[in-house]
């Protein structure tokens, strides 16, 4: 059978069927979608990221960086909307790609995913780990530092991977193992913990606008591009850009509004608003965040687990209240991303292991709580490992460069059903066809090509390794394939 063969899109509703999905509550109006949106995507990129990013690449000029990262997620936002009001069933990227691309490109996509969603969980948790170990020292409970940070840091200079004085994140461990617990026991308790958490952190991330901005010293911004130190990506423009493909991690989530299409009561209409308006939303919000931040403070001190604390503790003791809020802030709002990003990769595997492209092992639903509950322990299980033995910038740039990844293939998918099916129903239209999905590629692939090689190396390795699941596996066990034969 062809690597090409493209999965009817009759059968993937009939499928959404079979499996009792369209017993799922349709309660979601384009308020809770944005909301769900926003809880995937402010976490660890500008709790944690913002900070190093700025430190080691853009200087203040990181808001540029948020600038450019915005008009990737937002042309390729455009994209996805498209997508979403398509083919509105739960699922993602994968489901559209073997829709339209065919099943190579599907399972590419599908592999490039577990980059975003397994890795995103882990990076985040070990952001959430910093602000832990700081919420504990403050309290009086220090962690020692051997239980709270990763065994291994990359140094550039020498291409290889030191020990640091940590043997593991424990903390990032723990908080994975007892969200997988949640999810596997059930959804409707993790969903309103989400609420909670993104009230939460949208309250943070307001008061510390707000509040920073009445201290902000403008000296910290000057020079606002920092100059370039003679090495690639480091200061200067090469940095700014750089730092926009770290920076990027910031706005990963939006796409999961789509995951949630089979709960939306009317999801032609709301899944794009929802994945627009949300990411719309925090796109102001870094913009303004970033500026606080390195107003605060001489933005080489950014370079701390917990930026946003030290930063709005440099303002002295008229802000010390908020920094107590900040850190029940970040630990609140950062598990609900690693929440999201748990719950959306189990349903991926649960995906292609219908698809017969992984062992149907991935594809159990537990008799009683109703949950891809194996699944749901594998990706625990991994993210755990990643999340307790790599530092969060190895992880961040690995998960940044997969979704860039992801996001380039979603954008060329929109161009090409144009052409070839252009009489396709499709209530939400990407505007400026062609121009919008040639402007997301690019801008894009131009933020991959500013990551560091070692990165390019690590995705390679990754798609080989999955290309090579795929030849000795996925082929010959296809449920499409099989029909086919
Ligand atoms: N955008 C999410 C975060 O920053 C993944 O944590």
């Amino acid at each position: 059978m062809s690597l090409w063969t493209k999965k009817p899109l009759g059968i993937l509703m009939q499928e959404a069927g079979e499996e009792g999905e369209h017993t799922l509550k349709r309660s979601l109006s384009a308020l809770n979608l944005t909301l769900l949106g926003i809880g995937a995507i402010i976490g660890a990129g500008i709790f944690v990221l913002t900070g190093q990013a700025a430190a080691q690449y853009a200087g203040p000029a990181i808001v540029l960086s948020f600038v450019i990262a915005g008009f990737g997620c937002l042309f390729a936002g455009l994209c996805y909307a498209e997508f979403a009001s398509m083919i509105p069933i739960a699922g993602s990227a994968y489901t559209y790609g073997y829709a339209t691309l065919g099943e190579l490109l599907a399972w590419i996509i599908g592999w490039d995913l577990i980059l975003e969603y397994l890795f995103a969980a882990s990076t985040v948790s070990v952001g959430w780990s910093g602000y832990f170990v700081e919420l504990m020292k403050e309290i009086g409970f220090a962690i020692p530092e051997k239980f709270a940070g990763a065994p291994l840091k990359w140094v550039e200079a020498h291409r290889a991977f030191e020990a640091t004085a940590s043997v593991v994140n424990l903390p990032a461990m723990v908080l994975i193992a007892l969200l997988t617990g949640l999810l596997v026991v059930g959804i409707r308790e993790s969903a309103r913990f989400n609420n909670i958490a993104v009230f939460i952190k949208l309250a943070i991330v307001l008061l510390v606008i707000g509040f920073g901005f009445m201290y902000v010293n403008t000296a910290n911004w000057h020079p606002f591009i920092p100059e370039n130190t003679g090495t690639f990506g480091h200061y200067g423009w090469t940095g700014v850009v750089r730092g926009s493909a770290v920076v990027f991690f910031a706005y990963i989530g939006f796409d999961a509004v789509s995951t949630a299409a089979q709960e939306a009561k009317n999801p032609q209409r709301d899944l794009p608003i929802g994945i627009l308006a949300s990411l719309a939303i925090c796109t102001v919000l870094y913009i303004l965040m970033a500026l606080v931040m390195t107003g605060l403070v001489p933005f080489m001190k950014l370079d701390v687990p917990h930026p946003v604390f030290v930063a709005i503790d440099a303002a002295g003791p008229a802000l010390k209240w908020l920094t107590y809020f900040i850190n029940i802030g970040a630990i609140a709002g950062l598990s609900s991303v690693v929440l999201v990003m748990l719950m959306g990769q189990p349903r991926i595997f649960f995906a292609m292991a219908r698809d017969g492209l992984l062992p149907p092992v991935f594809g159990k639903v537990h008799p009683k709580f109703q949950t891809p509950w194996l699944a749901t322990i594998i990706t625990g299980g991994f993210a755990m490992i990643f999340g307790g033995l790599f530092p969060i910038d190895i992880l961040g740039e690995l998960v940044s460069i997969g979704t860039l990844l992801a996001f380039v293939i979603v954008c060329a998918g929109v161009l090409v059903l144009r052409y070839r099916s252009p009489e396709l129903h499709r209530p939400f239209k990407t505007p400026m066809v062609p121009l919008v999905p040639i402007l997301g590629i690019g801008v894009c692939g131009f933020m991959m090509s500013f990551l560091p090689s070692t990165t390019w190396l690590r995705l390679i390795i990754w798609m080989a390794i999955g290309l090579a699941i795929y030849f000795f596996y996925g082929r010959h066990h296809s449920r499409l394939g099989r029909a086919e034969a």
